[in-house]
């Protein structure tokens, strides 16, 4: 089967925040949405026809989750990455950041600080410091071209301010950077010596690109197994996020009994009949449709880059090694921060994810979300050319 990516959808009006949220976050309607994480493919049929199945059975009570599903989760994350997960360790979550601040809220009190690395996902300084905890950045630093971790930096954090917890983006949003095995490795060893819990936000694992590979990061050591706890989703490898179905790994059974037993306690690890159903499809049947948005997407990054290669040499693209979100680094338009707003809303048209989002190590680069068919996206980077010039 041959999936259309180059289908245009159209998304206005069906209460999408990508689409019809933008009055409020960028103050105009009319822009071309390249912003929040989801895509703008239809899903494969399998995932609409098991939710139709289900719908067509018109009694929607309270719902439980079969083996079916577990099952799918589990053989996935084998098959796809070599993760193996007893059933026992696996339980469901309403989402990744909300399965972030449960974290947070269990194992961490008022004023303890969490690590995160900036520039990051914003939620993770916005989770914890919203809980009232401490959130220190040990920020990444940029090595021939690439992103990687600041070990050192890492350790004397451990060490000096005795944080509770770390949140790793495994792989790393917004840059896209898939963690060497013995980086994570590096991070487990001295987790389990100062005795830090790592939460490691795996949503975008398996959507590694141009022949990386996602590390699971418990799978990496006995000590990152013993101090993790994994955080994964099908949602953005299969672009169902408004499903709302997320899945959380713990192997180590002390910190597994106290956090499963709070979640289930306060019925926070309850499935909804329909993220059960989305779910098993998806994982059973989604592998080609997978395959191919892969593709799409490495070939939409290659236009980017070739685009501004040719026409806009002042905005420089950083290959994503995972995920469709590209970085790019616009210093070289010398604009301050409003003036890149500016920019890329008013003149442009375009609303993506301004730098400084994710950190105020992310100054003067803009976060690209390339999920799209491309005549949108070339359209896009020509309204891009036409404002600078
Ligand atoms: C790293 C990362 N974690 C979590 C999320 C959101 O996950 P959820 O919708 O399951 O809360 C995103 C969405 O962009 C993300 O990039």
């Amino acid at each position: 089967m041959i999936y259309n990516f180059d289908k245009i959808v159209e998304r206005h009006g069906t209460d999408s925040l990508k689409f019809d949220d933008l009055l409020s976050r960028y103050g105009r309607t009319d822009l071309t949405p390249l912003w929040v994480a989801d895509m703008d493919f239809e899903v494969c049929q399998e995932i609409t026809a098991a939710l139709k199945q289900r719908l067509d059975h018109r009694i929607y009570g309270y719902s439980c989750a079969d083996e079916g599903y577990w099952q799918s989760i589990i053989d996935w994350e084998r098959n796809m990455h070599g993760f193996e997960i007893d059933r026992s360790e696996l339980t469901y979550i309403p989402g990744v950041v909300k399965g972030i601040g449960f974290a947070i809220n269990h194992f961490t009190r008022q004023g303890d600080k969490v690590v995160i690395q900036e520039p990051v996902y914003h939620p993770f300084r916005i989770v914890p410091e919203g809980n009232g905890r401490q959130v220190i950045s040990n920020d990444l630093i940029l090595k021939d071209g690439r992103h990687d971790m600041d070990l050192e930096g890492l350790e004397a954090i451990f060490k000096d301010e005795k944080p509770r917890m770390m949140i790793l983006c495994n792989p790393h949003n917004p840059m896209g950077v898939t963690w060497a095995p013995e980086t994570l490795r590096q991070v487990a060893r001295l987790a389990k010596q100062y005795g830090v819990i790592v939460v490691s936000d795996e949503i975008h694992g398996d959507l590694a690109l141009f022949g990386h590979k996602h590390h699971p990061f418990a799978t990496v050591s006995d000590e990152a197994a013993e101090v993790s706890i994994t955080l994964g989703a099908p949602s953005k490898t299969f672009n169902i996020p408004g499903i709302v179905s997320s899945w959380c790994v713990v192997k180590n059974p002390a910190l597994r009994q106290s956090f499963y037993g709070w979640l289930e306690a306060n019925e926070f690890n309850d499935t909804n009949f329909l993220s059960t159903v989305a779910t098993e499809a998806a994982y059973k049947c989604g592998s080609e449709w997978l395959d191919q948005a892969k593709a799409y997407i490495e070939r939409n990054i290659i236009a980017v880059e070739e685009f501004c290669a040719a026409e806009l040499p002042q905005i420089k693209p950083m290959r994503p090694e995972a995920s469709f979100l590209v970085w790019l680094d616009c210093s070289e338009l010398n604009l301050d921060h409003a003036g890149l707003i500016d920019l890329f809303v008013n003149k442009a048209g375009l609303a993506l994810n301004d730098g400084e989002m994710f950190g105020m190590n992310g100054a003067c680069h803009m976060r690209l979300n390339v999920a799209t068919p491309r005549k949108v996206l070339m359209g896009a980077m020509h309204k891009l050319k036409a404002a600078i010039l």
